[in-house]
């Protein structure tokens, strides 16, 4: 097969993947949205909506950001899956570039499943608009590097 033909293939396979389950599984999603009220929530707020305590919206004086809203208003929705995945297994350590986050670690207490089901909760907070740009740019990724695929 050329590499055309192989490439064609393999986004056919994606797109089928994706028909089978991918971002929008509801069995995933249903898990995903109580695993973040469980784990998430205080800090990025009820449906990812952004800090709710007073002590979470205060512009912090270290340098360090505040946990972001993640519902579709701030900037998540620029970022590859491969990219939102390693943060939330390695958070704000996987920053990196000098920058030192504060956000926990999940790869210990979450398996991967609930990590990706967690993911595509949040990607369907976003608004419609929104999340059909972002599958457009991102959504059918087998991301090669991790073998992920959205199923
Ligand atoms: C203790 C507070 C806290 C908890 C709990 C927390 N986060 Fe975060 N999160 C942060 C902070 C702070 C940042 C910004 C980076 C940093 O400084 O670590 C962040 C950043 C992120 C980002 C990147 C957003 C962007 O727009 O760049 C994602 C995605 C994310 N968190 C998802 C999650 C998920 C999913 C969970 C639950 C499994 C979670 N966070 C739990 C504090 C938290």
């Amino acid at each position: 097969m050329n590499m055309k033909k192989s490439m064609a293939a393999l986004a056919a396979l994606s797109m089928l993947q994706l028909q089978a389950g991918g971002w929008s599984d509801a069995k995933d999603i249903a898990n995903g949205k109580s695993l973040f009220a469980n784990n998430c929530a205080t800090c990025h707020g009820p449906e990812g909506i952004g800090p709710q305590s007073p002590a979470l919206k205060k512009k912090r004086t270290d340098g360090k950001y505040q946990p972001p809203a993640l519902n579709g208003t701030a900037h998540t929705w620029h970022h590859a899956p491969d990219l939102l995945r390693n943060i939330i297994a390695k958070g704000g350590k996987s920053y990196g570039k000098g920058y030192d986050g504060w956000m926990p670690e999940y790869d210990k207490t979450l398996t991967q499943k609930q990590r990706d089901d967690i993911l595509k909760y949040v990607h369907a907070l976003w608004p419609e608009k929104i999340r059909k740009r972002y599958d457009e740019r991102f959504g059918i990724e087998t991301s090669p590097s991790s073998g992920f695929v959205w199923k």
